[in-house]
């Protein structure tokens, strides 16, 4: 009786709260939607999947348009929103124009409002299909909670708190500190970089600055991409389409492609991080899971504090 007893609690603290360790949010649940719509998370899989056999390339721009979704005001798919003639959104913002994916979110809004109307936020389905990204790519598979709400308000000045490819790892320490990461989450969160491309100007002022952190056979290589337009593209590691640890071992070649990513071996408060990434992918992958559910949960809206948008271009 006793043992039944125990079980019962432990089985309904894992409903409510999450898996036992897992950052417990109020309103946020594993299984959020498993009455209201239970489908939802298999409707975002597919469509992740059929989008990235398309497109491989897509899984980079998800990741990130998650990630510069929850460090604006928090995860409520405020960079989703278009601007109007009186609000310029975030996704207007120079540091958010290169975003990609906004038809994938478009498409899983599309056919989850067609089973359950109201019910799924696209906050919720952006940080699923950034997850779902991740496996696709080869990284790891873990599950997050849900239960997000939409926000109301995007603005193009709220992007300043983006993080800029100039900072060092102070700056870096700094600004992910102020949302509550550790240095080492930040450098592990960092390892998204494993996926996708950098432009030119995100890059070119390293090449006018003479940056010696840079191996000069990377200069030669990122000057050539210049020479294409401040547009073109440089995958920011060697496998730019697998979700791997490459990325690290990169950076102790001295062949990160941004500043801000060469900074973080550069900087003895970091080395030892990307040293044992770089030697160990099984830890990358368990800290970058841990710190990716935790920034799934940065200021998340719950009841009156947000809505469920039913397009997710624009507020209700
Ligand atoms: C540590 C501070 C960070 C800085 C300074 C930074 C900066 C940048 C910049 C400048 C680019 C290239 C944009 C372009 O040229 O179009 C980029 C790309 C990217 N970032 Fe970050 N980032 C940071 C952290 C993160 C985090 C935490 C994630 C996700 C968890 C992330 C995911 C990505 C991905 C996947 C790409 C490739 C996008 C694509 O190919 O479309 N970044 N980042």
């Amino acid at each position: 009786m006793m043992i039944n007893g125990l079980l019962l609690v432990v089985v309904e603290m894992v409903i409510v709260v999450g898996l036992p360790g897992f950052p417990s949010v109020e309103g946020l649940r594993m299984d959020y939607y498993y009455m209201s719509c239970p489908f939802a998370e298999m409707i975002v899989r597919n469509t992740v999947d059929s989008a990235l056999r398309r497109d491989p390339t897509l899984a980079a721009g998800l990741v990130r348009m998650h990630f510069h979704d929850c460090f604006i005001e928090g995860c409520d798919g405020s960079v989703l929103i278009d601007s109007t003639k009186r609000n310029t959104a975030e996704k207007d913002s120079p540091a958010n124009l290169s975003l990609r994916g906004y038809e994938v979110i478009d498409n899983a809004k599309e056919q989850i409002e067609a089973q359950c109307p109201g019910v799924v936020s696209c906050s919720d389905i952006l940080a699923m299909a950034a997850r779902d990204a991740v496996v696709w790519s080869g990284g790891p598979a873990y599950d997050i909670p849900k239960g997000r709400k939409d926000g109301r308000r995007s603005r193009i000045e709220d992007t300043i708190n983006l993080p800029p490819p100039s900072f060092n790892a102070s700056q870096l320490i700094d600004i992910f500190g102020k949302h509550g990461f550790t240095a080492q989450e930040m450098v592990a969160l960092s390892g998204a970089h494993t996926l996708g491309v950098a432009r030119c100007s995100s890059f070119k002022q390293r090449l006018s600055n003479q940056d010696r952190s840079m191996d000069s056979s990377i200069a030669k290589m990122l000057s050539r991409t210049c020479s294409r337009g401040d547009n073109a593209e440089q995958p920011l590691d060697p496998t730019s389409t697998d979700f791997d640890n490459a990325y690290f071992g990169a950076l102790q070649g001295k062949a990160g492609v941004l500043f801000s990513d060469q900074a973080l071996f550069s900087s003895p408060q970091t080395r030892g991080l990307v040293n044992s990434y770089a030697m160990n992918q099984a830890m990358f992958f368990f800290d970058f899971q841990w710190a990716m559910i935790k920034m799934g949960t940065l200021d998340v809206k719950e009841g009156s504090g947000g809505e469920v948008r039913s397009n997710c271009r624009r507020i209700n």
